[in-house]
């Protein structure tokens, strides 16, 4: 009963993850401190970055050694607390990683009492992918009324909410996905005008006959060839918002870049986000997509696994692209 279990480093990792390079192990439930609270997880969110992590390359966090405790943010529920701020029953949203009981002195936590709708969104689409989208999309992508807009890795958290909001925002949507099961999600659930299948079809040739004037609006979440197909087929004062590099995260080396050339011919304009950089918009953000939930404009899938000691084999799909939706752990 007093026992958690945790997901720590055992290796690091070479290309795509293993599930040899981690290791389950149990220890006692550690009491919380002054100014600290307990807290049991319920859900864990299981994101692209956290490949970034494990090997150092991620400069927003801390890398995880040999030994330590995979992090992640989770949604959980206090169960014990010695912090006047947080109470026993309260949920959080918290980042005690890849364990079932955290610790935490109440640094980076949101509480989720008012939270609407499915609480594991508060991970996802409600979350800091979903935040990621909508800041992207509304800050750099700048979509207006009649706007084309394509984006990669489009069945997942930041995928379908970029493709969702613009919609909103009466652009016409574009996906790209790695099956045809992702893409009929992405048309028939997510409302795309449609999907192009990367594995199977020639983006090249299907962007050229379904944007016939050009892309306004590119969102990247994978860079590569599609990055560089993309960037031959802008509409002029394209906007392309780079957002992540799916093709890169298992390389030991960055592959030689994409030509930029038409970037220039097309006026375009090309622009980092980075989800940290607008936290300010957070609140306005969850309580838009909350609303938009409820009115049926926007809709999620998850790719959930129940378990901690199924938390490797869930990360390592994600890393091989082999996920269909927000990656969830949820605990026993
Ligand atoms: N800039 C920021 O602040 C920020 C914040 C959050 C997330 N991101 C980035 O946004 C992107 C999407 O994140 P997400 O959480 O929504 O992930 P996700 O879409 O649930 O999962 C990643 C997807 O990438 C696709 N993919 C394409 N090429 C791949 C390859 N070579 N190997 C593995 N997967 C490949 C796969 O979908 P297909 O089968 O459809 O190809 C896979 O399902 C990631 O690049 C992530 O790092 C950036």
């Amino acid at each position: 009963m007093n026992i958690n279990r945790k997901i720590v480093l055992k290796k690091s990792p070479e290309g795509i993850p293993n599930e040899g390079d981690f290791e389950l192990i149990e220890e006692k439930i550690e009491a919380p401190g002054e100014n600290e609270f307990l807290s049991k997880t319920i859900h864990l969110s299981l994101d692209p970055y956290i490949r970034g992590v494990i090997t150092g390359r991620h400069i927003y966090s801390e890398k995880v050694n040999i030994g330590d405790t995979i992090v992640g943010r989770t949604v959980s529920e206090v169960i014990e607390s010695n912090h006047p701020d947080y109470q026993k029953g309260e949920l959080v949203l918290s980042s005690n990683g890849w364990q079932e009981y955290g610790i935490s002195d109440g640094e980076g936590v949101r509480k989720l009492n008012g939270h609407q709708g499915k609480l594991s969104t508060a991970l996802g689409i409600m979350g800091m992918p979903g935040l990621t989208a909508y800041a992207g999309l509304l800050t750099y992508g700048e979509p207006k009324e009649g706007d084309i807009l394509v984006v990669s890795a489009a069945s997942g958290p930041v995928g379908c909410m970029v493709g969702q909001i613009a919609q909103i925002h009466g652009v016409e949507v574009i996906g790209i996905a790695g099956s045809d099961e992702k893409c009929n999600t992405v048309r028939d659930v997510f409302g795309f005008k449609d999907c192009i299948n990367y594995k199977t079809e020639d983006i090249d040739q299907r962007i050229k006959e379904l944007c016939p004037n050009g892309i306004d609006i590119y969102f990247d979440n994978v860079g590569g060839d599609t990055l560089d197909i993309m960037t031959r087929n802008l509409a002029y004062e394209a906007r392309i918002v780079l957002c992540g590099f799916m093709t890169q995260y298992n390389l030991s080396t960055p592959p030689p870049g994409p030509n930029l050339g038409p970037i220039v011919g097309a006026r375009a304009i090309i622009r980092g986000v980075v989800v940290y950089d607008h936290y300010d918009k957070q609140d306005e953000f969850i309580s838009k997509a909350g609303k938009w939930i409820q009115d049926g404009k926007v809709k999620f899938i998850e790719d959930e696994v129940i378990g901690i000691e199924n938390t490797p084999a869930q990360f390592c799909k994600l890393m091989r692209g082999e996920n269909f939706g927000k990656t969830i752990v949820t605990m026993q």
